[in-house]
């Protein structure tokens, strides 16, 4: 008999059960674990493991669940879209992709002659802008960031770092990888964040002078690359090289946009107005959606292009479309906002040695740990156990790097789930670093 996967004699009957179907059925390609997790349900920030014990998401999906499990508002947009749907993509017009196209354009600052290409997750979305660019140029180089993230198909994946990074994708080899500015692991040669800044710019410079780049992309929190918050002004600083040589900067707010940073959109930080802006996971809640928002002459062609059948289907539109009203209607950057400084303190206050940083804004947090605060030293075995024993305690986190804790729950989750959620991790933390954590469980979930 084939070894059982280590660590499921520890979960329910049901949930491990539940886990050895899922690894006999669903490809591996698609998949990136880091606990033994089934669920059946989900309510708010809460998620109901196979089995029945409930865990606090600090995760949101990667924050794909930006207003939680279950919102009223998207299920009640789900309902009545699905009993009568006007067709079911773009080749037929429908009432409500063309109202979800109107509402977005409506809350993303740009030009007057902007257009919607409205497809179904990040990837395709940040896809399509770049090869909107490339269509509609003279010029083909891209500037992408070493260890970036902007999708697992076509360009959006050959310009990700990560992918790059892991041998997963060959690099586009028009796409230059210039480094992102990382505060708390700044150039030697100039050890601030000034510096770290100073030097990411002066690689970009170095690239728009050679006369052939078409566009850049951006994340405003490098996040899948060890959730990086560059210093405050960088993307500024990389609109006006964007102005002065030419070149559109698309900004890439899949992961982190749209409300959950403390206001609707990461690059409001910076006060910037990028040429194209990339939606993905929280502007459908989960479900299929996505959008590049961005100057007509770059996304109006060629016909048929980037035609996905589905894309722009009014049940998926009209999740989107209630998505926007609750943002603006519950003013959720407000929430986020508050609820980002409570977590942050809450972390602090833990004051464990194997903290290194706790960085972010918004509900977007990445705690790092080390082996010292001293040293800095990455401590990747570390967190692999800590965000198993926080499973094991009942909260879902992920981490980014090979270090960080990628904290991102629901916007709508309560104090009492942050407080209580804190403190699984600072108890994991602790647990994991003495010892008390199965090595032979975690080693079976791979994670990055
Ligand atoms: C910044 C960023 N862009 C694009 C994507 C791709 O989105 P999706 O996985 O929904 O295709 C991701 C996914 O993690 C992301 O973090």
């Amino acid at each position: 008999m084939a070894k059982d996967i280590a660590g499921l004699d520890r979960l329910s009957k049901e949930a491990a059960d539940l886990f050895r179907r899922d690894s006999q059925v669903i490809a591996g390609i698609e998949k990136l674990r880091f606990f033994p997790v089934v669920v059946e349900g989900g309510e708010g920030a809460t998620l109901f493991e196979a089995g029945g014990r409930k865990l606090i998401d600090f995760s949101a999906t990667w924050t794909a669940a930006g207003l939680g499990y279950g919102h009223p508002r998207v299920t009640e947009a789900i309902t009545r879209a699905a009993k009568n749907p006007g067709g079911m993509g773009l080749s037929i017009a429908n009432s409500s992709a063309i109202a979800f196209a109107e509402e977005l354009l409506a809350i993303t600052p740009g030009g007057p002659d902007r257009k919607v290409y409205i497809g179904h997750a990040g990837s395709d979305a940040c896809d399509v802008a770049l090869r909107g660019v490339r269509f509609n140029s003279s010029k083909r180089k891209i500037v992408a960031f070493e260890h970036s993230y902007h999708g697992g198909i076509g360009l959006s994946m050959s310009v990700s770092g990560v992918h790059v990074d892991t041998g997963a994708t060959e690099p586009d080899s028009d796409t230059i990888f210039v480094s992102y500015p990382n505060p708390y692991r700044p150039p030697i040669d100039d050890p601030t964040p000034e510096g770290a800044t100073k030097a990411s710019l002066a690689q970009i410079e170095a690239a728009f002078r050679g006369g052939e780049v078409a566009c850049i992309i951006v994340e405003p929190i490098l996040d899948d690359g060890g959730l990086v918050v560059p210093p405050k002004g960088f993307l500024a600083e990389i609109e006006k090289l964007c102005h002065s040589y030419n070149v559109i900067m698309i900004c890439d707010e899949v992961k982190v946009g749209l409300g959950r940073p403390g206001l609707l959109h990461a690059f409001a930080h910076d006060g910037v107005t990028p040429d194209i802006v990339c939606f993905g996971k929280a502007i459908g809640n989960g479900f299929p959606l996505s959008a590049a928002v961005g100057p007509t002459e770059l996304l109006n062609g060629p016909t048929a292009a980037a035609l996905l059948t589905t894309a722009g289907n009014p049940v998926s539109a009209e999740v989107g479309r209630a998505v926007i009203r609750t943002l603006i209607e519950d003013d959720i950057p407000a929430r986020t906002k508050a609820a980002g400084e409570l977590m942050r303190r809450l972390f602090a206050e833990l004051d464990s040695p194997y903290i290194g940083d706790i960085r972010g804004y918004g509900l977007v947090t990445g705690v790092e740990l080390v082996s010292d605060r001293e040293s800095k030293q990455i401590a990747k075995s570390l967190t692999a156990a800590t965000i198993y024993r926080a499973f094991e305690l009942g909260l879902c986190v992920f981490s980014v790097g090979p270090n960080v804790l990628e904290i991102t729950p629901p916007m709508i989750i309560s104090d009492e789930l942050i407080e209580r959620g804190v403190s699984i991790i600072g108890q994991a933390i602790e647990d994991a670093a003495s010892g008390r954590v199965d090595p032979e469980a975690v080693a079976a979930f791979s994670g990055w």
